[in-house]
């Protein structure tokens, strides 16, 4: 018989094991499995014992549906036949979980709708949140004097791989990504641009569903096809501009690779 615990007792012993790691009983009796192994081998006709009892049912937290929600994004996505429709399509979609997580707004694009460069970011951060446009804080000043640098200011259609801000400018999942990857899709397909620049390791591993850190990926050239397969556009992905504020060495390899860029889109841009 086990002696009544008081309460304090009890207390105490129950903050040993939550500091131990155990937040979880499965049975009110310790269970000796060697034994029972032991036992079950000396009379194999026995029959098994009955499961413990768990005193407490350990769930994962129901997520949300992704399946269901990307379909809701693909018909939205589908259903807007202009830019400006599809902003208003992503306004209004419920679907992703990043809305619901402290976002202000909807961060959809800024730049020309007939850009010949789309630049896909990661995810807007607070002071696109405050603002309702992608790349408008300090990383967003820095990428436009290197695209004024490379003489492309003015011919850039700017975006993200999701169009909330994630909570603590966490980098999104790639839940979040999926959910929105068809808004990001038809965004590619509206404005049809001659090339995607994929600005840091985030959107580079969504968009060209590749597992490469981005110091591997970045510089080099991939093939981005539509899911209906009608548009095909060479891909450059790139470090982030965040990334160069942070580590300012890096900006060379960034600016090499915005120059290789233009001057594939120059060359693509003049006539034969
Ligand atoms: N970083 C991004 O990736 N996107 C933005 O819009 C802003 C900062």
């Amino acid at each position: 018989m086990t002696p009544a615990l008081d309460r304090r007792a009890a207390e105490s012993l129950l903050a040993f094991w939550a500091e131990a790691g155990i937040d979880a009983l499965y049975g009110e009796e310790s269970f000796d499995r060697l034994a029972e192994g032991a036992e079950r081998l000396k009379a194999k006709v026995r029959p098994p014992s009955p499961p413990p009892t768990p005193l407490r049912t350990v769930r994962p937290a129901a997520g949300p549906d992704i399946a269901e929600a990307v379909s809701q994004a693909r018909a939205a996505a589908a259903a807007a036949d202009t830019l400006e429709a599809l902003a208003e399509a992503i306004a209004a979609f419920e679907g992703c979980p990043l809305r619901h997580e402290g976002a202000r707004q909807a961060v959809f694009s800024r730049g020309a709708a007939d850009a010949p460069l789309m630049i896909i970011g990661e995810a807007p951060g607070a002071d696109e949140d405050a603002q309702g446009a992608p790349f408008v804080g300090r990383a967003g000043k820095l990428l436009d004097r290197m695209l004024a640098a490379a003489g492309l200011e003015g011919r850039v259609f700017i975006t993200n791989t999701v169009f909330w801000r994630p909570p603590g400018n966490r980098t999104p999942t790639p839940a979040e990504q999926a959910i929105c990857a068809p808004f990001l899709e038809r965004a590619i397909t509206l404005v049809k641009p001659r090339m995607l620049l994929l600005a840091g390791g985030a959107p580079a591993k969504a968009v060209l569903k590749r597992d490469e850190g981005i110091l591997s990926l970045r510089g080099r050239w991939f093939e981005w096809k539509s899911s209906d397969g009608k548009l095909d556009l060479p891909a450059l992905p790139t470090l982030h501009p965040a990334f160069l504020l942070r580590q300012p060495a890096a900006k060379k390899k960034a600016w090499l690779d915005l120059l290789t860029l233009t001057e594939r889109l120059d060359r693509q841009g003049r006539p034969e």
